[in-house]
């Protein structure tokens, strides 16, 4: 099978120009104007833009958590990411304390297994570091690909880690070869604010926010910043939020560290005033959303180069989940769907606003998930050797996000009737075409697991 995507504006990291891209079997051939080759389809890309395939490093499907699983499975979704233009995903497995880490492998995999329409890999969570844990490591890197570990220094009482364990872990991910990354909050603090409230009578969305304040946050990122600067384990801190938060993360670089960071699209663009609506638990997550301040502050970091991705921490529940916590806000499942929305709100309010380049667009979305995650050149980008992950997208087209349209297994939207300017229209996962005319071409079990490289400390 060969492609040819003909005409198209191709937009990378580092580049923008009008050439055609041939593409054989999985993947890019040749790249080029007016190519003279012949495919066994045409796709007419003029007035397109052309990116590499998506990629969300940070989503949880089918996931056990606070007592019910995230609404996504595997195969939902990943289809839900490939209408938004996201071809490949990084899934959090968690260990479960007190058991290894090869069963945790073996759960998700139970899950996952010839179920994902897209490409996906895994985090492994460290829940439970002892000495057990510890000489799992090494097999993880090697055998399995899985080359980046995470830490919570929250959920007290669930998945939460002290600094000890964190350090000892560090200090063995660093010699495999691999990297940490964290949830970073204050979980003690958090701890001791929810059950203030909760005491208090306070049991309404808002007091989820009101119990996770921005120094909880920006207390954890300086603690997380300073053990991996002590340990020289390459560090990630996952969905930030705030000022407090990446202030933390500047500071670092008076010392000449480097910190990875990513915000996620929510943090950029809604914000904690929708914690006083009715419905306020469809946005309950953690860190919960913040101030308008705060999306200055992380739209400014993504063009200073402090925030390197762009992610989602899609995790879904539907309404009835929700509700779980209709009369104690603690009992709310965390988390937001946005999987399928990332790429394209990101352009509508990024791009399209004037806040960030074309570049930097591909940069944040695409190219760094997969430098920082070991699997550049390979994702990420489009050239020749890559793997053919292509999204075709309109810039122009207008669209309304809605519930009664996403692809998503979740009854509601976040962002119900948003107006975006630009539209995912043909995506290709591995040269095969995946989305076209808004319908799914591939199925289950077409989603492949990437084993990952090494992580890079620097990209
Ligand atoms: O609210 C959230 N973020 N739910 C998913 C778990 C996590 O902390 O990433
Ligand atoms: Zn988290
Ligand atoms: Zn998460």
């Amino acid at each position: 099978m060969s492609l040819l995507i003909k005409n198209g504006r191709i937009i990378t990291a580092d580049a923008d120009q009008v050439a055609d891209i041939f593409i054989e079997g999985e993947t890019v051939k040749a790249i080029g104007k007016d190519l003279s080759v012949k495919a066994s389809k045409e796709i007419d890309a003029s007035g397109k833009l052309v990116f590499p395939g998506g990629i969300d490093p940070h989503v949880h499907l089918d996931m056990p958590f606070m007592g019910t699983f995230s609404s996504d499975n595997y195969e939902t979704g990943t289809r839900a990411a490939l209408f938004g233009g996201t071809t490949m995903v990084i899934d959090f497995i968690l260990q479960k304390q007190g058991n290894s880490l090869q069963a945790a492998l073996d759960e998700w995999r139970g899950r996952s297994n010839g179920n994902c329409v897209g490409d996906y890999s895994f985090h492994m969570a460290v829940t439970d570091f002892n000495d057990n844990t510890k000489k799992e490591i090494k097999g993880l890197i090697e055998n399995e690909g899985i080359t980046s570990f995470k830490t919570f220094m929250a959920y007290k009482g669930a998945l939460m880690i002290d600094d000890r364990q964190m350090i000892g872990l560090m200090e063995e991910v660093k010699k495999c070869g691999g990297l940490i990354n964290v949830h970073a909050t204050n979980g003690d603090m958090i701890d001791y604010l929810v059950a203030k409230h909760r005491a208090e009578g306070k049991l309404s969305p808002l007091y989820h926010y009101l119990s996770q304040p921005e120094i909880t946050e920006a207390e954890a990122s300086e603690r997380f910043t300073d053990m991996t600067f002590y340990t020289g384990c390459p560090g990630y801190i996952v969905h930030l939020t705030c000022e407090g938060a990446l202030n933390a993360v500047r500071n670092a670089t008076k010392r000449n560290q480097k910190v990875f960071v990513e915000t996620c699209i929510q943090y950029l663009i809604i914000d904690a005033s929708l914690y006083q609506r009715e419905d306020g638990a469809k946005w309950v997550m953690s860190p919960p959303l913040r101030e308008k301040k705060d999306q200055e502050t992380l739209w400014a970091g993504i063009n200073q180069g402090l925030v390197q991705v762009v992610a989602t921490d899609h995790c879904p529940f539907k309404w009835e989940q929700k509700l779980m916590g209709k009369d104690d806000f603690s009992k709310i499942p965390n988390g937001h769907p946005a999987i399928e929305n990332r790429m394209e709100l990101l352009y509508s309010e990024g791009v399209n606003k004037g806040r960030i380049t074309l570049n930097k667009y591909v940069e944040v979305a695409c190219t760094n998930p997969a430098k920082i995650f070991g699997m550049f050149p390979r994702k990420g980008t489009i050239a020749v050797g890559s793997d053919a992950d292509i999204v075709i997208f309109d810039p122009g087209e207008k669209h309304t996000i809605s519930a009664k349209t996403h692809h998503m297994n979740v009854d509601y939207s976040g962002y119900e009737g948003w107006e975006l300017t630009g539209k995912v229209k043909t995506v290709l996962l591995r040269g095969k075409v995946a989305i076209e005319n808004n319908h799914c071409k591939i199925d289950r079990g077409y989603g492949k697991f990437i084993k990952r490289n090494k992580v890079a400390d620097k990209i």
